[in-house]
């Protein structure tokens, strides 16, 4: 089995997940597409930076758009459990010769930042500002009416030795994709906060982020905002599905906003907390491992992420193919 046995007992806390910062081209196209479209909450903006909440979360933010010259995405931001989790991970990264960059990050106690050994820049900290509770203000919600940011996929160029770190550090395989003539892993996804996921890795040339994604209601929330995207100019922003997955049991939707960063509007996984949880294994070739009902993602879905600042991908070491849309 190609999975790693769970650590159990890692060197430092990770609560969940907990923001992304984007870097936009254009700040009020990406207002009009998050805002607007997705019904994500303003919780703060200027002229160069956007703040913004979904309506189960009590942080300040779970993305920050951030008025660039070109598209990216600048870091990937988690949660840990204390400030004493928090120097506990920084001495970790530290040890592994990894970069530890205390930084003044906006809304936030102390933060870190850093890089996983393939290049992703990460921001580690305890305390995020709290805001009043909006969950019951159904006044507020919005499009899609997004609950909570659930996860990130990351394209990687070597998946079995971002499982090795990643699981080191104390993140959960709940399901994997293995290339059945090599034993490798292609795809692999991780857990801390009792999901399936907080974190995924994809094979391809990387790292790049693929994708950051959104818990939604229901099915039916995501079947609205297909029929308000194709009736208010956004269209060719509608990348894949909805659909089912195979791998998560999740009902989903591939979006992509006006710079090409792509979103997923996801819901009904299911529940991981189990230490003895154990990993579902799927062939790459199986059909439903991308979609339950049996169709198979277009090009563009294994093809195209959002770089990461500071970070030149390479080239996957591992060729496998799934099956792709003709
Ligand atoms: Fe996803």
């Amino acid at each position: 089995m190609p999975v790693p046995a769970p650590n159990l007992y890692p060197p430092f806390n990770t609560i969940r997940l907990s923001h992304v910062e984007l870097g936009v081209t254009d700040l009020q196209r990406s207002r009009a597409f998050y805002v607007d479209t997705l019904g994500l909450q303003v919780t703060e903006e200027d002229a160069s930076t956007i703040y913004l909440r979904a309506m189960e979360e009590r942080g300040h933010h779970c993305i920050i758009l951030k008025q660039t010259d070109k598209a990216g995405a600048r870091y990937l931001g988690f949660k840990v459990y204390d400030e004493d989790n928090l120097d506990r991970a920084a001495a970790f990264f530290k040890a592994r010769g990894l970069p530890v960059d205390w930084v003044d990050s906006p809304h936030i106690t102390r933060a870190f930042r850093t890089r996983d050994p393939q290049g992703i820049p990460l921001e580690f900290y305890a305390r995020m500002d709290r805001l009043p509770p909006i969950h019951q203000q159904y006044a507020l919600y919005r499009g899609v009416k997004p609950l909570r940011i659930d996860h990130f996929n990351c394209f990687s160029p070597d998946v079995d030795a971002a499982v090795a770190f990643w699981n080191e550090i104390g993140f959960r395989v709940t399901e994997y994709t293995e290339d059945a003539d090599t034993g490798r892993l292609w795809a692999t996804w991780l857990h801390r906060k009792g999901g399936v996921h907080d974190i995924a890795f994809t094979n391809g040339a990387g790292p790049r982020l693929h994708h950051t994604a959104f818990w939604v209601p229901t099915p039916l929330n995501i079947i609205d905002l297909l029929d308000l995207m194709s009736t208010t100019g956004w269209l060719a922003n509608i990348e894949r599905g909805p659909g089912r997955h195979g791998i998560s049991n999740a009902f989903f939707l591939y979006i992509r906003d006006p710079d090409g960063h792509r979103i997923e509007l996801y819901c009904s996984d299911y529940q991981t907390v189990d230490p003895d949880h154990e990993p579902i294994r799927w062939d790459l070739k199986d059909p439903q491992r991308q979609t339950l009902w049996g169709s198979p993602a277009p090009r563009s879905w294994f093809e195209e992420g959002s770089l990461f600042a500071g970070t030149a991908p390479v080239q996957s070491t591992l060729a496998a193919s799934p099956i792709i849309a003709p």
